[in-house]
């Protein structure tokens, strides 16, 4: 199983774009490690990428909000927020308990919901927001 990024997707902004696409090879790379049944040894190393990449991620695409006074903001903030603590409390659970199978499905189900959610509704709406108000 692969979840691809296609033009439904783009905001219309090329490099929040490319970090989208970004953020997919990197799913994809996980559902494939999980499919050769690999997944644990993947995790470590996409909670260390997300935990760097995500940060300058949501700080791209919250700028970009506040130039264009886009009226979401603080609710789109807020779940930028939730999501780097989630990441937060994962990148313990690695510390701690090491790479899970558990740890590894919960991040997997955090990314699909991002991806789907996320991506797809929320930051699309920003891109909207842009089109029909430049
Ligand atoms: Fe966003």
């Amino acid at each position: 199983m692969k979840i691809e990024w296609n033009e439904d997707l783009a905001v219309g902004v090329e490099y929040i774009d490319e970090q989208h696409k970004e953020l997919f090879r990197r799913f994809n790379r996980l559902l494939e490690a999980c499919s050769k049944g690999s997944g644990t040894k993947e995790i470590g190393s996409l909670l260390f990428f997300l935990d760097e990449y995500v940060r300058i991620h949501f700080n791209d695409e919250e700028k970009l909000q506040v130039a264009n006074s886009f009226p979401e903001y603080p609710a789109h903030r807020e779940q930028h927020r939730i999501f780097i603590n989630k990441l937060d409390d994962f990148k313990n659970e690695m510390q701690t308990g090491g790479a899970t199978l558990s740890l590894t499905i919960a991040t997997n189900r955090m990314l699909i919901d991002w991806l789907l959610n996320h991506i797809a509704k929320m930051d699309k709406k920003i891109g909207e927001f842009i089109s029909q108000n430049t």
